[in-house]
């Protein structure tokens, strides 16, 4: 399949990929991040359009500006350090493993590195997530325990 990288859809299109989440984020939270400076980039087929894998990612310093259910802890740390947190990385389910989440991990830290920042931090899932995270570089400072309610995130971060 031949891929392209596309930033900014209508969030209503985006919606599809929070089926297959723990946490789910409603459309009126997904605003209200990209209202505070968060950036969503995609992956989709380059022929048919369709999604495949999203991810987004906000400067730690603009979190503030958020509701305390988006704010995730441990983030404030990374405060004036330069640093972005990764939000979510989520490949639907009939194009998971086959490359296509490390594709858009490595378009989003291209992405950041371009725009200068030293940092990414972010809680990642103990399944394919985290794997994508450390085989990217990513170092884990420690664990959240029930981080959705329900299952063991780690929080990472990574240098740019
Ligand atoms: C995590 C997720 C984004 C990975 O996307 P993907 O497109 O399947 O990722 P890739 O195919 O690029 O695989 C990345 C690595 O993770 C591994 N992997 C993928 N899914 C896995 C799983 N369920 N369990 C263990 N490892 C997994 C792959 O083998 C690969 O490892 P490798 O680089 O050593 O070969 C995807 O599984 C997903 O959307 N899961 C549901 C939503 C979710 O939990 N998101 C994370 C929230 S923090």
């Amino acid at each position: 399949m031949e891929v392209e990288f596309i930033e900014g859809l209508p969030l209503e299109e985006t919606m599809i990929f929070e089926g297959e989440h723990s946490i789910q984020l409603s459309k009126d939270q997904k605003q209200e991040l990209k209202n505070a400076g968060a950036i969503f980039l995609y992956l989709r087929d380059a022929e048919t359009k369709e999604l495949v894998s999203e991810t987004y990612y906000i400067k730690v310093d603009d979190m503030e500006k958020l509701s305390r259910d988006l704010q995730a802890e441990g983030s404030e740390e990374w405060k004036g350090k330069n640093a972005v947190y990764c939000y979510s990385n989520t490949t639907l389910t009939r194009y998971q493993r086959q490359g296509f989440g490390g594709m858009l991990k490595d378009y989003f830290l291209k992405q950041a590195k371009d725009k200068g920042y030293d940092f990414v931090i972010g809680h990642a899932r103990r399944n394919g997530s985290i794997k994508l995270n450390l085989s990217s570089g990513a170092i884990i400072i420690r664990e959240y325990p029930n981080w959705d309610g329900s299952e063991t995130y780690d929080f990472y971060y990574r240098n740019l």
